[in-house]
């Protein structure tokens, strides 16, 4: 099948490298020269370093290579069957690609968004055919990360929902279905991996590096949420999290912290600025966590039950189902088990416990147990 991609940034190139492995016919196309080129450029090294690793040969390195062409001109995507498009995050310009994009294509090609933040119905109405249009959502680095949120808008039709579906499996990625809301799955029950992280921290009752260690050493996090946020980096982070939170009409849960404000502010962004919540520079003394269990026991009781409570919500409200929440937490950010299969692991009546208590501790919102964990407590109930 022939796919098309408008924009050859860091997530463009990457879905164009899966697209080309599944064996599409690629066409990526961007509006700035020196963007094709460079994305040209990075997928020879990574198919250098792929046959150095012996994940592929030199042939299948030919085969991918020449399965792409880049354009220079929006009219060469004309004769795809899908278009994904992944350029700046402006509804504005998402818009106007999307309907020039139309003049071009056939009535039955398929024309979807990278978005993350987003509403895929805002996009899908600058078409004149909306029900053809529908989120494809890849997480960084595309290559890399199994799974794909697919979000229908209420414009689309189910056909369309199907056989995005059956694409996307094919190209051999988890598909996870997402209503079209605010963060759609993994942006939304993420949030409190670092938002409950950085109020226990804004309390007082540990450092960061302890933090880390009570969610690496408890939970089985590859990385706890100050290492993760300046992984991803504190800007980017903080600006998700913004905008979750503004989407949701500033739903306490979602809050922002001041404390990941000021340290974008101060350009303490992390890894990729030297410093942010650890430093990077040559000779930087690790800070070291202080290893208490009863402190890391509760640390990590409040942040998992606030997870869960963010994963049970969204089954609630129809976002996704358990299976595609539970797969999209641990294909999508690697967790080291899906949140719904925890709760029931730990037990739902623990968890309306430990919520029930935070809320009576601060009677903040942000602690309000989620009803479907209240039902399934009384009908004594489990996820799976
Ligand atoms: P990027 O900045 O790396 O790449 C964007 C590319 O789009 C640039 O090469 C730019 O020249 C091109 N572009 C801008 N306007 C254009 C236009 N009108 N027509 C054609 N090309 C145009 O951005 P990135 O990070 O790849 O993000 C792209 C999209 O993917 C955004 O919607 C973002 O929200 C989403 N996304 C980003 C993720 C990430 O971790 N970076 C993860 C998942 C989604």
């Amino acid at each position: 099948m022939k796919v098309g991609i408008i924009g050859s940034g860091t997530m463009g190139s990457g879905i164009a490298q899966v697209a080309a492995t599944a064996n599409c016919q690629v066409f990526v196309y961007d509006t700035n020269i020196a963007s094709l080129e460079k994305s040209r450029q990075s997928l020879e090294k990574i198919l250098a370093r792929l046959i150095e690793k012996e994940r592929i040969n030199a042939t299948e390195k030919n085969r991918i290579q020449t399965n792409i062409s880049y354009v220079e001109n929006l009219k060469e995507l004309g004769p795809c069957d899908l278009v994904i498009e992944a350029i700046v995050e402006r509804l504005d310009i998402k818009q106007q690609v999307f309907s020039e994009l139309e003049n071009y294509v056939s009535e039955e090609t398929i024309i979807a968004s990278n978005t993350s933040s987003l509403s895929i119905a805002s996009i899908a109405a600058a078409l004149k055919k909306p029900e053809r249009c529908i989120g494809i959502h890849f997480f960084n680095p595309a290559p890399l990360m199994k799974l794909v949120e697919v979000i229908p808008a209420i414009q689309t039709s189910s056909e369309v929902e199907s056989e995005v579906v059956s694409i996307i499996s094919s190209w051999k990625k988890t598909v996870a279905v997402a209503k079209d809301t605010p963060g759609f799955i993994v942006n939304r029950v993420a949030r409190p991996f670092y938002g409950e992280a950085l109020k226990i921290y804004e309390e007082g009752l540990a450092d960061f590096a302890t933090i880390d260690w009570s969610l690496k050493t408890l939970g089985g996090f590859r990385m706890g949420p100050f290492e993760l946020m300046d992984f991803i980096g504190n800007d980017v982070n903080y600006t998700v999290t913004e905008t979750v939170f503004t989407a949701f009409y500033f739903d306490q849960r979602y809050r922002p912290s001041f404390t990941q404000k000021r340290f974008s502010e101060a350009g303490y962004l992390g890894r990729k600025s030297g410093k942010g919540y650890y430093d990077y520079s040559e000779g930087a003394v690790k800070s070291e966590p202080k290893e208490d269990p009863v402190l890391a026991k509760l640390i990590f009781d409040r942040v998992l039950v606030m997870l869960i409570n963010e994963a049970a919500d969204a089954l609630f409200l129809n976002i996704a189902s358990a299976t595609d929440i539970d797969n999209a937490m641990t294909k999508g950010v690697n967790y080291p088990k899906g949140l719904l299969a925890w709760a029931d692991e730990v037990g739902i009546d623990w968890c309306v416990m430990q919520l029930d208590a935070l809320y009576e501790e601060y009677h903040e919102d942000r602690y309000r147990c989620s009803p479907l964990l209240r039902q399934m407590k009384r009908k004594n109930k489990t996820f799976f």
